[in-house]
This record gives structure tokens, sequence and C-alpha cells, in this order.
């Protein structure tokens, strides 16, 4: 097996801001509602012309500098998303043809919010093997396309953005690595989050536009249990598989789903708040982008030394759980 490290991460936001007031205008909610509920006070919104691959892109090549690799250098290049440019081609298709990726295999992977921690275990993989020597991995979402703003149900949740990392072979012995993964799925609840129709189950077709079917919909009570009890099992596996405790955890990286999800899991497992990264505040909920953008905000600020212990872990529609670990 070969040591996998991280080269190189970048994330982009757009620009156009939805506060919590904005969202007052649109739907029967109260900033004051929304805060104490979820914790989020505004999110991103991609322009009108801007897709997936846009946002993917922009934090790609980010990663990709830092990385100091060259674009040709890429062997895969692996969007996790559940908010495609098509449902085909791929979304990577076009970041590969754009980064001018010539020698990269392109692929989407869809595990909802936990693609991008499934996408660094798939790329781990590929590189560890030999298989392959550089993956670009990208979480990228555009769900303001995908959520109904007549529901207030969702539609305070989400936010648009996307997270990258170049992940690449180290050197034998390279103490700076990745560590485990552990991923999970359930597909019973199935249900819990889904856009009813669009797909081959059920046609898009007028009806299915009336009927407002291809908006996500979401059971929030339920889904909010699972998030809670699934990372609990996460980090308690984290530390029972690499024999860790509460201490040699430097941070950890956890989905942005809602502030009241992580203090219930702090409640029970008492990793202090500071080690514990948060910036759903001000981008809500980006599904498969919100783990990696984290990620490289964290870094940016300094939050990670070289040696750091760190934890990402994630869990959302699928149903599907996992983490990655890592030393920095
Ligand atoms: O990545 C996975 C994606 N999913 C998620 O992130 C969702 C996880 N779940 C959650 O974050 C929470 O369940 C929500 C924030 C969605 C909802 O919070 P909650 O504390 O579970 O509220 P609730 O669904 O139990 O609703 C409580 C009340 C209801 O009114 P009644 O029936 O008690 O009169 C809702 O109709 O709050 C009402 N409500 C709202 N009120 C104002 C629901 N949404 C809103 C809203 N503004 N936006």
């Amino acid at each position: 097996m070969y040591p996998v490290i991280v080269k190189g991460t970048g994330a982009y936001l757009p620009e156009r801001v939805l506060t919590n007031h904005d969202l007052e205008q649109m739907v029967d909610t109260s900033d004051e509602w929304i805060r104490q509920r979820t914790g989020i006070l505004e999110r991103r919104l991609a322009s009108g012309e801007q897709a997936t691959s846009d946002l993917s892109f922009n934090a790609a090549r980010q990663a990709l500098e830092m990385s100091g690799l060259a674009a040709e250098d890429l062997d895969s290049v692996i969007i996790a998303t559940v908010t495609p440019d098509y449902l085909t081609p791929s979304t990577a298709a076009f970041v590969q043809h754009r980064l001018g990726a010539v020698k990269a295999a392109a692929f989407d992977l869809n595990a909802a919010c936990t693609g991008f921690v499934y996408s660094l275990c798939v790329a781990s993989g590929l590189i560890s093997s030999g298989i392959q020597r550089n993956v670009l991995i990208v979480g990228a979402e555009t769900l303001s396309r995908f959520v109904d703003f007549t529901d207030r149900n969702t539609c305070i949740l989400f936010g648009d953005g996307a997270g990258a990392m170049v992940l690449s072979r180290g050197e034998d012995g390279a103490t700076s690595r990745v560590i485990d993964h552990y991923l999970r799925a359930d597909g019973g609840g199935w249900d819990l989050i889904t856009i009813p129709a669009g797909g081959s189950r059920k046609a898009a077709g007028p009806s299915t536009v009336d009927a407002r079917e291809h908006f996500f919909t979401m059971q929030g009570r339920e889904v909010f249990k699972f998030a809670v009890s699934s990372m609990i099992e996460l980090l308690e596996t984290a530390f029972q598989r690499n024999s860790l405790s509460v201490e040699d955890i430097d941070l950890v990286i956890p989905h942005q789903v809602n502030y009241r999800v992580i203090e219930s899991v702090l409640r029970k497992i008492p990793i202090p708040a500071d080690r514990v990264y948060l910036n759903l505040d001000r981008y809500g909920n980006t599904s498969a982008a919100s783990v990696p953008i984290a990620l490289h905000e964290a870094a940016g600020e300094g939050r990670l030394k070289k040696g750091d212990i760190v934890l990402l872990v994630a869990f959302g529609g699928g149903l599907t759980w996992g983490y990655n670990l890592l030393r920095w």
C-alpha cells in the first residue's frame, strides 16, 4: 500500500448572499427561528450562468495550484454531487476538459452529503493500490436549483458552493497522510431526502412539474435524528478502530448540517467545541461541498498544524454516512 497525501485544497463560494431576512420575504419564517433551530445566518447562491461544473472548476483550479501539479498530471477527476449539470454526461467530464486534464478519467459520485468523504476513500484506494498517482476530488453543489423556495422546511437550509482536494502518492514513510476510512449506507431510508421525479422511476412530464416533484423533499425531524446517531457512530468507530481518545483529535470537520445536531453529539461525546470546525452560519448546508469547503477554510485560518489528527465526518441522503481520518 502506498501512502496517500493531501497536496492541495481549494474552495469556491458564489458571491450572491441570501440572508435569513431575505427568506422572510419569501416564506413564512423568521431570522430568529432559523438562527435558533439551525445556526444558519446566510448562504450563497450561484448566479444564473453558473452550474455545478463552474463552481467545481474554480475550487479545483485553486487546489491544483496549491498542489504544484499540472492538470496533465491528474489520473482521475471525481466530482461528488447530487446537483450535476446534466444527468449525462458527468459533471466531472466538464471539469476535466476545462482544466486540460487530458490524461485523466472523469466520473461523478453520488452519495449525497457524504459524497466528498466517499470520494476521498475511492481516490485513496486508487492511489494506495498503485493504480493511479494523482487524483482530484471535488464536492460541489448548486442546490438552489433544486430547492423549493416556497417550502420553508427546506429552503432555509441549503446553499451553493464547492470544495476541492488533490491527493497524491506520497514517499514511503510519509507522516502526513490519509490514515483510515469508514463508509456506510442504508437504502432503507431512501425517502427521507429525495427529489421525487426526473429519474427513471418517475420520468419528467407536465404533471411532475405541476406537482413540484423536481425539488428536494425532506423529513427534517427524521433526518435530524439520523444525523445525530450517525455522527456519534462515526466518532466512536474512528476512536475505536484507530485506538484514539477524544484528546488525540485535533480537529473534527463535520458535515455542516445544523448547529443543534453538533451540540447534541457533543453532549454525548465531549470533544471541546473549539476542536469542531463550523462555518454553517455563513454558508448553510452545501451537501457534498460542506466538508471540503470547511477543511480548506480551517487550513487557511491556521487551524491545522503539521502532524494534527483531523477527522472528516459526513452523513446524508441515501442514507449514507462515513469518515476519513487524516494526519495533516
Ligand atoms: O444534509 C442533510 C439534509 N438535511 C438536513 O440538514 C435536515 C436536518 N434537520 C433539521 O435541521 C431540522 O429538523 C429542521 C431545521 C429542518 C427543522 O427543525 P426542527 O426543530 O426539527 O423543527 P420541526 O420540523 O420539528 O418543526 C417545528 C415547527 C413546526 O411547526 P408546528 O408543527 O410545531 O406548528 C414547523 O412547521 O417549526 C415549523 N417550521 C418553521 N417555522 C418557521 C418548520 N420550518 C420552519 C421555518 N420557519 N423555516
